[in-house]
Protein backbone atom coordinates (compact mmCIF):
# COMPACT_ATOMS: atom_id res chain seq x y z
CA UNK A 1 0.00 0.00 0.00
CA UNK A 2 1.05 3.72 -0.64
CA UNK A 3 0.20 6.93 -0.02
CA UNK A 4 1.50 9.35 -2.66
CA UNK A 5 0.83 13.30 -2.10
CA UNK A 6 1.18 15.65 -5.16
CA UNK A 7 2.26 18.86 -4.72
CA UNK A 8 3.00 22.00 -6.86
CA UNK A 9 6.26 23.92 -6.42
CA UNK A 10 5.61 28.13 -7.11
CA UNK A 11 7.55 31.01 -7.21
CA UNK A 12 5.83 34.21 -5.69
CA UNK A 13 5.97 35.50 -9.45
CA UNK A 14 3.58 32.43 -10.58
CA UNK A 15 0.60 33.45 -8.17
CA UNK A 16 -2.53 35.02 -9.38
CA UNK A 17 -3.45 38.57 -8.90
CA UNK A 18 -5.54 36.81 -5.96
CA UNK A 19 -2.82 34.96 -4.64
CA UNK A 20 -0.63 37.82 -4.02
CA UNK A 21 -3.25 39.71 -2.44
CA UNK A 22 -3.25 36.85 0.21
CA UNK A 23 0.27 36.84 0.22
CA UNK A 24 0.76 40.75 1.30
CA UNK A 25 -2.47 39.81 3.30
CA UNK A 26 -0.52 37.29 5.65
CA UNK A 27 2.74 39.71 5.84
CA UNK A 28 0.77 42.31 6.98
CA UNK A 29 -0.95 39.46 9.68
CA UNK A 30 2.29 38.68 10.79
CA UNK A 31 3.49 41.95 11.55
CA UNK A 32 0.50 42.27 14.36
CA UNK A 33 1.74 38.75 15.59
CA UNK A 34 2.21 38.62 19.43
CA UNK A 35 5.24 36.30 20.03
CA UNK A 36 7.44 37.43 22.82
CA UNK A 37 8.67 34.17 23.71
CA UNK A 38 9.44 32.23 20.95
CA UNK A 39 10.34 35.78 18.08
CA UNK A 40 8.33 33.15 15.98
CA UNK A 41 5.93 35.04 13.75
CA UNK A 42 3.04 33.47 12.04
CA UNK A 43 0.51 34.80 9.36
CA UNK A 44 -2.20 33.49 7.77
CA UNK A 45 -4.79 34.61 5.05
CA UNK A 46 -7.63 33.12 4.37
CA UNK A 47 -9.64 33.41 1.08
CA UNK A 48 -13.17 32.52 1.59
CA UNK A 49 -15.46 31.43 -1.29
CA UNK A 50 -17.46 34.76 -0.63
CA UNK A 51 -14.23 37.47 -1.90
CA UNK A 52 -13.46 37.89 1.56
CA UNK A 53 -10.16 37.79 3.26
CA UNK A 54 -9.78 36.76 6.72
CA UNK A 55 -6.33 36.27 8.48
CA UNK A 56 -4.43 35.43 11.66
CA UNK A 57 -1.33 35.60 13.51
CA UNK A 58 0.01 33.78 16.49
CA UNK A 59 -1.12 34.85 19.74
CA UNK A 60 1.57 33.62 22.64
CA UNK A 61 0.75 33.73 26.29
CA UNK A 62 3.05 33.27 29.57
CA UNK A 63 1.14 30.37 30.40
CA UNK A 64 2.92 28.49 27.16
CA UNK A 65 -0.06 26.48 25.96
CA UNK A 66 -2.54 29.15 26.37
CA UNK A 67 -1.14 30.31 23.47
CA UNK A 68 -3.04 29.98 19.79
CA UNK A 69 -0.94 29.33 16.44
CA UNK A 70 -1.74 31.92 13.01
CA UNK A 71 -3.46 29.42 11.26
CA UNK A 72 -6.12 28.68 14.13
CA UNK A 73 -6.66 31.87 15.03
CA UNK A 74 -7.61 33.06 10.92
CA UNK A 75 -9.94 29.67 11.01
CA UNK A 76 -11.71 30.15 14.44
CA UNK A 77 -12.35 33.79 13.43
CA UNK A 78 -14.27 32.60 10.26
CA UNK A 79 -15.72 30.16 11.95
CA UNK A 80 -16.82 32.64 14.08
CA UNK A 81 -18.19 34.93 11.87
CA UNK A 82 -19.92 32.45 10.09
CA UNK A 83 -18.01 33.55 6.46
CA UNK A 84 -18.71 30.43 4.77
CA UNK A 85 -16.21 27.84 3.01
CA UNK A 86 -12.31 28.74 2.57
CA UNK A 87 -11.25 28.06 -0.86
CA UNK A 88 -7.26 29.14 -0.16
CA UNK A 89 -5.19 29.02 3.18
CA UNK A 90 -2.23 30.77 2.80
CA UNK A 91 0.53 30.46 5.67
CA UNK A 92 3.87 32.28 6.35
CA UNK A 93 6.73 32.72 8.87
CA UNK A 94 9.23 34.42 10.02
CA UNK A 95 12.19 32.90 12.60
CA UNK A 96 14.05 35.40 15.50
CA UNK A 97 16.63 36.89 13.05
CA UNK A 98 13.40 38.15 11.16
CA UNK A 99 14.70 35.77 7.68
CA UNK A 100 11.81 33.73 6.53
CA UNK A 101 11.11 29.94 7.56
CA UNK A 102 9.36 27.12 5.80
CA UNK A 103 5.88 27.86 7.29
CA UNK A 104 4.54 24.40 7.87
CA UNK A 105 1.51 23.92 9.49
CA UNK A 106 2.00 21.90 13.28
CA UNK A 107 0.00 18.85 13.60
CA UNK A 108 -2.30 20.71 15.98
CA UNK A 109 -3.39 23.26 12.79
CA UNK A 110 -3.62 20.05 10.33
CA UNK A 111 -6.12 18.55 12.54
CA UNK A 112 -8.38 21.65 13.01
CA UNK A 113 -7.97 22.84 9.24
CA UNK A 114 -8.76 19.25 8.12
CA UNK A 115 -12.37 19.29 10.38
CA UNK A 116 -12.80 22.49 8.46
CA UNK A 117 -11.89 21.11 5.27
CA UNK A 118 -15.00 18.35 6.00
CA UNK A 119 -17.73 20.65 6.63
CA UNK A 120 -17.73 22.37 3.85
CA UNK A 121 -18.13 21.31 0.30
CA UNK A 122 -15.03 22.56 -1.07
CA UNK A 123 -11.49 21.64 -0.65
CA UNK A 124 -9.22 23.91 1.01
CA UNK A 125 -6.01 24.90 -0.84
CA UNK A 126 -3.22 25.56 0.98
CA UNK A 127 0.03 27.85 0.20
CA UNK A 128 2.84 27.41 2.22
CA UNK A 129 5.63 30.11 1.94
CA UNK A 130 9.08 28.84 2.10
CA UNK A 131 12.53 30.40 2.99
CA UNK A 132 13.43 30.34 -0.60
CA UNK A 133 10.52 32.60 -1.03
CA UNK A 134 9.25 29.52 -3.25
CA UNK A 135 5.60 27.86 -2.24
CA UNK A 136 4.69 24.81 -1.92
CA UNK A 137 0.84 24.42 -3.07
CA UNK A 138 -1.34 21.44 -2.14
CA UNK A 139 -4.82 21.02 -4.34
CA UNK A 140 -6.48 19.87 -0.97
CA UNK A 141 -5.53 20.05 2.59
CA UNK A 142 -6.75 16.46 3.10
CA UNK A 143 -3.32 15.52 2.26
CA UNK A 144 -1.85 17.19 4.52
CA UNK A 145 -3.41 14.79 7.41
CA UNK A 146 -3.35 11.08 6.29
CA UNK A 147 -4.63 8.89 8.34
CA UNK A 148 -6.85 11.61 10.53
CA UNK A 149 -8.41 11.36 13.28
CA UNK A 150 -11.91 12.61 12.80
CA UNK A 151 -15.61 13.28 13.90
CA UNK A 152 -16.31 9.99 11.12
CA UNK A 153 -14.86 7.81 14.19
CA UNK A 154 -16.64 9.08 17.35
N1 LIG B 1 3.10 28.53 15.05
C1 LIG B 1 2.08 28.92 14.25
O1 LIG B 1 1.50 30.00 14.42
N2 LIG B 1 1.71 28.08 13.26
C2 LIG B 1 2.29 26.88 13.01
O2 LIG B 1 1.79 26.11 12.20
C3 LIG B 1 3.54 26.53 13.70
C4 LIG B 1 3.81 27.29 14.94
C5 LIG B 1 3.50 29.44 16.17
C6 LIG B 1 3.19 28.92 17.53
C7 LIG B 1 4.20 29.67 18.36
O3 LIG B 1 3.65 30.94 18.69
C8 LIG B 1 5.38 29.89 17.43
O4 LIG B 1 4.88 29.66 16.12
C9 LIG B 1 6.54 28.96 17.69
O5 LIG B 1 6.12 27.63 17.75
Amino acid sequence: MEITLTYKKLDKDDLSEEDQQLLTAAESARQNAYAPYSNFTVGCALQMENGQVVTGNNQENAAYPSGLCAERVALFHAGAENMGPVRTLLVLAKNAEDALASAFPCGGCRQVILEYAMKQDIPIRVLMLLENEQLIELEDAKSLLPFAFSANAL
